[in-house]
């Protein structure tokens, strides 16, 4: 076992898809390229269910197997490392060959979710299973449901930490929780944490309303196209519901019509089935403030689209207004490119400041999360709704859920390039080089706001798999560096007895009472408790790059209100110096601070003319003691 467990908790570890009711249950999934799986004894790791729930599964709702009867596993495991598929598509949307990004690993799956929920024991049982298996990678899109637990209290931190100890890395979601500030889950150090971004695929499905206003929406939906007349258009508002609950709308009011319904409450495809059972023809997914111009594709039971908050407020009026409101949906199947463009942040993707320790930057990077296609279970179909009949081999989904294992598929890849790195380094590698700039060499924005995203909300930003392969530097961390953490943020002894597995000394935490931002992580983020604050951070970096010798000079680009200094500016690698360290000043120059700009972002950059190694940089002023005063 683990250090000392936590007791038992049956809280439920389990991410739910934005605006939805349903609870998203899934796998954990590992896999390890080119080495033979030891067999493994399935009940070790069902225990937290069983004793809780008894065994009396209804085998008819899930297996009592790790046989997945709900599709998220699937989808996560042949996302990280499914082999290739030609001609693979959903309702033939997002047609072509299909791919994980490590399609020559191979998987190793532990159930840790059940639709009751994700039971910590099973969930430490299960990184212990795969660490004593001898996984190289494991990849967790499961976290906690509202803000992150103490790292002591959180069964994947815990047992994150023993992973890392093991070379393995852990890589996880962030979750769905998104906009707001504070939000993301998974945020210990020794984790690699990933929110959500676009692609440069959409499913155009649009609305055409009759006084000929047309609003572009997205959809998988793939039955019947409707008759090419205006069908009558009603808002859910006016009829029982605005967000459309099962049963909540009224069938005479909607009868042979068009239902507006607001985004928000219930699961987006559920509404598109409340509406066709009391008889309506279509539906258009209206958006509101909360999910703004995020639209995520769905393969609704009847034909229908999402449209953003701009175009929804437009429908509305016009339903509103208008005498005899009619509309029709276009579907325009698949489309490639860069308009819109891409990546951005998805709305629910969840964003720092990191909750426990403002300190650590999180989440660390984002990667694709919306409207992904990759493999289903037979068992379900692809809304997931019991009423849905259809079955699919490949399903689209969105979620960090599927954003972690793109990652955990090129760790996978990194590893096998860099068998002796440590999760740290590679975390490292994938942080420096990630990418900032969208498809149209614009700064990635952030769906919420349609503004330009910020370290807090995408980390170092998008990942970038052939630039991680050649990073130039790394920034190491080993478990001795995670143990000064815990210490700098006031574990004593027994709190860190929680991670390790040999009773730490009573004093281990003596001479390690530093800054938790001293941690030599790859990113900085910087809490100022005054307008004249100065902050100084040492970090030390490893030169992997091809050459023994080389020279990085830095270039800084400082956040606004704050003073930067690098000492030393230049970085002399050679034979005898593999690694070089250096301190980073922060000072805070503002004046004034307003409440409403209390952050500002930035970066530091080491170069040495043909590696960029970039570290994002977020700035805070403390305000009062108040965590949510963002
Ligand atoms: C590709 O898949 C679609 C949908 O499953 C199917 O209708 C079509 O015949 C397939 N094409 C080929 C060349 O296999
Ligand atoms: C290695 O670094 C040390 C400490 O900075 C320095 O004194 C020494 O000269 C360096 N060695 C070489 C060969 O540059």
């Amino acid at each position: 076992m683990i250090g000392t467990p936590p007791s038992f908790i049956p809280s439920l570890l389990h991410l739910t898809l934005p605006s939805s009711s349903t609870t998203i249950t899934m796998l954990s999934v590992v896999f390890q390229p080119n080495s033979q799986p030891r067999r493994w004894k399935s009940s070790a790791v069902f225990r937290g269910y069983i004793s809780h729930r008894g065994r009396n599964i209804d085998e008819s709702k899930e297996s009592a197997s790790p046989r997945d009867t709900e599709g998220h596993g699937t989808h996560t495991s042949t996302t990280a490392a499914g082999s290739s598929v030609h001609n693979a598509s959903l309702f033939e949307y997002a047609s072509g060959e299909a791919r994980g990004m490590a399609s020559k690993a191979r998987i190793a799956a532990y159930k840790i979710c059940w639709s009751s929920g994700c039971y910590d024991s099973d969930i430490l049982a299960a990184m212990d299973q795969a660490i004593y298996d001898g996984v190289h990678v494991i990849s967790l899109s499961v976290g906690a449901t509202g803000h992150a637990p103490q790292y002591d209290h959180d069964s994947i931190a815990i047992g994150a930490f023993s992973a890392s100890q093991h070379g393995i890395v852990v890589s996880c979601s962030a979750g769905n929780s998104g906009p707001d500030p504070y939000t993301a889950v998974n945020i210990a150090p020794w984790i690699l944490t990933v929110g959500a971004s676009t692609i440069d695929r959409e499913f155009p499905a649009d609305v055409v309303l009759g006084n000929g206003g047309v609003f572009s929406g997205v959809s998988l939906y793939s039955g019947d196209p409707l008759v090419d007349i205006k069908l009558p258009l009603v808002y859910a508002g006016d009829v029982g519901n605005r967000y459309c609950y099962m049963g909540s709308i009224s069938p005479s009011k909607v009868q042979g019509k068009i239902v507006v319904c607001d985004r928000g409450g219930n699961a987006r495809v559920e509404k598109g089935a409340a509406v066709k059972l009391a008889g309506g023809l279509g539906m258009i997914l209206a958006n509101t403030a909360d999910s703004g111009e995020e639209l995520i594709a769905d393969s609704h039971l009847l034909p229908a689209t999402e449209v953003g908050e701009i175009a929804a407020d437009k429908i509305r009026e016009y339903v509103k207004l208008s005498q005899y409101p009619t509309a029709t949906i276009n579907f325009r199947g698949t489309i490639i490119g860069t308009s819109p463009s891409a990546p951005k942040v998805a709305a629910f993707s969840s964003r720092g400041p990191n909750y426990l320790t403002p300190e650590i930057l999180k989440p660390d990077v984002i990667a694709p999360g919306v409207n992904i296609l990759a493999g289903w279970t037979g068992f379900v179909g692809p809304t997931d709704l019991e009423i849905d009949p259809r079955r699919v081999e490949f399903n689209i989904i969105s979620g960090t859920s599927m954003s972690c294992p793109h990652v955990s598929g090129i760790v996978a890849l990194l590893r096998k390039a860099y068998p002796d790195w440590s999760p740290a380094a590679i975390k490292s590698a994938l942080v420096t080089t990630a990418h900032n700039l969208d498809n149209s060499g614009k700064n990635i924005k952030d769906l919420a706001s349609s503004e330009e995203s910020t370290p807090f909300i995408h980390g170092a930003g998008h990942v970038d798999p052939n630039s991680a392969l050649n990073p130039g530097l790394v920034y190491d961390m080993d478990t001795s560096d995670y143990i000064a953490f815990l210490c700098a943020i006031g574990y004593d002894s027994k709190r860190i007895a929680v991670f390790v597995r040999e009773p730490p000394s009573s004093d281990i935490c003596s001479g390690k009472e530093g800054s938790p931002g001293n941690l030599n992580y790859p990113s900085f983020s910087v809490v100022f408790q005054s307008n004249s604050d100065v902050v100084t951070y040492r970090r030390t970096v490893k030169n992997v790059g091809n050459s023994l010798d080389a020279v990085y000079e830095v270039e800084v680009n400082a956040p606004a209100n704050v003073d930067i200094k690098v000492s030393p500016s230049r970085l002399v690698f050679n034979a005898e110096n593999k690694t070089v360290s250096y301190d980073i000043t922060f000072s805070s120059v503002s004046s004034g601070w307003s409440s409403i700009n209390s952050a500002t972002f930035g970066s530091i950059e080491w170069s040495n003319g043909i590696h960029r190694v970039r570290s994002p940089i977020a700035v805070k002023w403390r305000q009062g003691s108040s965590r949510e005063s963002i």
